[in-house]
């Protein structure tokens, strides 16, 4: 049956904690495609088709034929980071895109400049800067979020946001007694406990306004019970963590293929150098460490050494971030991969990837916005474990292994999509000429 699904109608506001590479690189492509001067390119949202009914019936609408999505004409953006340049001057200094897409879009990039941002020094070493707010403890700072985004949304004359974490990787603090519970983080944040993090006050402000939160970053903001608590009290969609984009995009790509065909693995390095900011947030120890934890548990459940010990029992996995200012945001990442098929015998696999990080993020953000506002309105409410398709860390229900593999992923995206809408859900499985 189909779900009442709210309609998408009007304006729906995209608050942005952390205004850098991706962000500038997101809000140029979206003016540049409402002039008609690029194409969505990577947006499942935009471009996407879904296969519906049976495979002779031929039906593949486009997805935002087939779900209500807001229109990306519709969308509003505001922000806040430590530096109070506006998009415009945000994007020539990320270096990502060229002036033939900067140019045509200045006055709409230039209209967008960064509110004062909640940032903790404890929490990201490399950087630092003048546009930050002051308050008498973190439930302040939160309030002055709230105050934030309730004047932005009478502005922009809208009743639905959601918020995109784009700021930097926080320095890795494990969970702790306070974030186990509500009543325990918000006791917390009065006494400006120093082991909340700036990303969760933005996650508290923006559920307690009933504002979905999307996680672009490996530390673990809505991935605490605490917020969790709050996300559910308040029946609001939270998804995360960390953008699926380079080089463990190309890692839940090949290894659910070598996992297919049974090959084993004896080793994956994985090495890369960039020179963006994020690398150099990235070059201290404690941010490094966050990302690290995020990107190393991809191969584990993707392999399941449980179930295939012969295989993937006693892998070597390493991964290297190596910030080296000359490649700006035109990162290079190496993998060097060890496997052994029949008779042991061992064969390797070399992937040199150059990528560009923010263009592979720019359409993830523009889709995991659509598709969270969509939940919302379709009453989901809660981690939104649909939408692992797009982070390198999937967060799913406590005591549940996530699913890295990405054809999996989109499996359940398409089938959530499926469901939503009332139509039959499509498992491949049974007579060929009908699945
Ligand atoms: N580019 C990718 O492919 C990719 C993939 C996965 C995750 N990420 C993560 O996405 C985030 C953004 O990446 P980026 O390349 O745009 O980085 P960036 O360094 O260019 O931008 C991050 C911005 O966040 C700001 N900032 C830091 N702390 C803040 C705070 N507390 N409040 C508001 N602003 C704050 C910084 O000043 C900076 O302008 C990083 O955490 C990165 O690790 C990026």
């Amino acid at each position: 049956m189909k779900k009442a699904i709210a309609s998408a109608k009007g304006k729906l506001v995209v608050f942005i904690p952390g205004m850098g590479s991706i962000t500038s690189t997101f809000l140029a492509g979206i003016f540049n495609i409402r002039k008609g001067l690029s194409k969505p390119f990577g947006s499942l949202t935009e471009m996407g088709h879904i296969r519906l009914g049976k495979r002779t019936e031929s039906k593949h609408p486009k997805i935002k034929d087939f779900v209500p999505l807001t229109s990306i004409n519709d969308l509003e953006f505001a922000g806040w980071d430590i530096f109070d340049h506006n998009m415009y001057k945000a994007a020539i200094d990320a270096g990502v895109i060229r002036s033939e897409h900067i140019d045509p879009v200045k006055s709409e990039l230039e209209a967008i400049k960064p509110m004062p941002a909640v940032f903790d020094s404890e929490y990201v070493k490399n950087i630092s800067g003048p546009n930050v707010k002051k308050g008498v403890n973190k439930m302040d700072m939160a309030q002055q979020l709230i105050d934030d985004m309730k004047k932005v949304m009478k502005e922009k004359g809208s009743d639905r946001a959601v918020m995109v974490w784009n700021a930097s990787t926080e320095a890795y603090h494990a969970p702790s007694a306070i974030h186990e519970s509500l009543e325990a983080f918000e006791k917390a944040m009065k006494d400006n406990d120093p082991e909340i993090a700036p990303s969760s006050i933005y996650a508290y402000a923006a559920l307690t306004l009933g504002i979905p939160f999307i996680n672009g970053a490996p530390n673990f903001s809505v991935d605490i019970k605490a917020i969790q608590e709050l996300a559910n009290k308040n029946k609001v969609p939270i998804a995360g963590k960390d953008w699926k984009t380079g080089q463990t995009l190309m890692k839940t790509i090949i290894g659910p293929g070598l996992k297919t065909r049974l090959l084993g693995l004896n080793g994956w390095f994985s090495t890369n150098i960039l020179g963006n900011r994020d690398g150099e947030v990235l070059d201290d120890p404690s941010n490094f460490k966050t990302k690290e934890v995020s990107k190393l548990s991809v191969l584990d459940s993707m392999l399941d050494a449980e179930q295939y010990p012969e295989l993937y029992g006693d892998y070597y996995h390493k991964v290297r971030i190596n910030y080296y200012p000359p490649r700006g945001d035109e990162k290079e990442a190496w993998d060097n991969i060890d496997i052994f098929g029949w008779l042991g015998m061992p064969m390797q696999i070399k992937i040199n990837f150059l990528c560009r990080d923010s263009i592979l993020a720019a359409p993830i953000v523009l889709d995991t916005i659509q598709f969270i506002d969509l939940a919302q309105r379709a009453g989901f409410y809660g981690t939104q474990e649909w939408m692992s398709f797009y982070f390198k860390s999937p967060m799913v229900k406590e005591g549940l292994k996530p699913y890295h593999d990405i054809f999996i992923q989109k499996t359940k995206l398409e089938n959530t999509l499926r469901h939503m809408m009332g139509e039959e859900l499509i498992t491949r499985l049974g007579n060929e000429y009908y699945e």
